[in-house]
């Protein structure tokens, strides 16, 4: 199971800046991505094509998109279908990240019914989960996170191929703040989610994908994705740029 590096570039790059930003991460990580990870660019929808191209022919790099609408078409003013991502050489779509679910109201229902309709279009999935600080606080953590869970897989199908279906656990106060969760907190979160995806889908579950997100840099990645139940992490600004993000996919 090859760990994922992702890099959500969120609302940053046009698609020229893009470009040259995935070109240079070609070039530098050409033929030096390990066997057993893999490098995963999430654009805005407008710089999916340009960066698709940079990555042509490099063994190691997908790309994906940071969100979709469960349809195949239809009179959805401003999205954008599983099958548009896939005909723009998407592999990947990221769903219910936690800018989705609490800037743009996004519910649990609606992740997973993207999850579902995405993953029967022939994208793989990473949904992500993740408590905000005052519900840490509160001690709502585990009721959170597992209600994520149950609503985001609910519409897979009885059996699905695990390696389709990665969770990212994205701790909401970790995010763009710099301060990351430690390494306890992430052990701790990353093991109830395993052990809840368990007692959902056992005879997937332990083939799952688990990623970290939440303020990874260069100088904390290695000691993150060397912990236990850890099959990847989500990059936001330190993904911005090719040199730093290298780092983290080598660290
Ligand atoms: P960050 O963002 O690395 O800037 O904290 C992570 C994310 O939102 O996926």
């Amino acid at each position: 199971m090859k760990k994922i590096m992702a890099g959500n570039w969120k609302m940053y790059k046009t698609a020229a800046q893009a470009g040259e930003t995935a070109a240079a991460l070609a070039s530098i990580l050409s033929n030096k991505v390990p066997s057993d990870r893999e490098v995963l660019i999430l654009p805005p929808f407008t710089a999916i094509d340009a960066v698709a191209q940079a990555f042509a022919g490099q063994k190691g790099f997908a790309v994906g998109g940071q969100n979709c609408y469960p349809e195949h078409e239809g009179a959805f003013t401003g999205e954008v279908s599983p099958d548009m991502l896939l005909d723009l050489g998407c592999a990947y779509v990221l769903v219910g990240h936690s800018e989705r679910r609490h800037v743009l109201g996004e519910s649990n229902e609606l992740c997973g019914r993207k999850t579902a309709f995405a993953h029967q279009a022939g994208l793989k999935v990473i949904l992500c989960v993740g408590e905000t600080l005052a519900e840490r606080e509160s001690g709502a953590l585990e009721k959170i996170i597992a209600g994520q869970l149950e609503s985001g897989l609910a519409g897979l199908p009885p059996s699905f191929d695990p390696e389709r279906v990665a969770v990212a656990y994205e701790p909401v106060w970790a995010i763009g703040t710099g301060k990351v969760a430690g390494p306890e907190e992430i052990l701790q979160v990353h093991k109830f989610i395993r052990q809840s995806l368990l007692s959902l889908r056992p005879a997937e579950a332990a083939a799952m994908r688990i990623l970290y997100g939440g303020s990874v840099k260069p100088d904390n990645a290695s000691r993150i994705i060397g912990l236990d139940n850890v099959d990847g992490v989500l990059v936001g600004g330190a993904s911005l740029q090719a040199d730093n993000f290298s780092r983290i996919v080598l660290a």
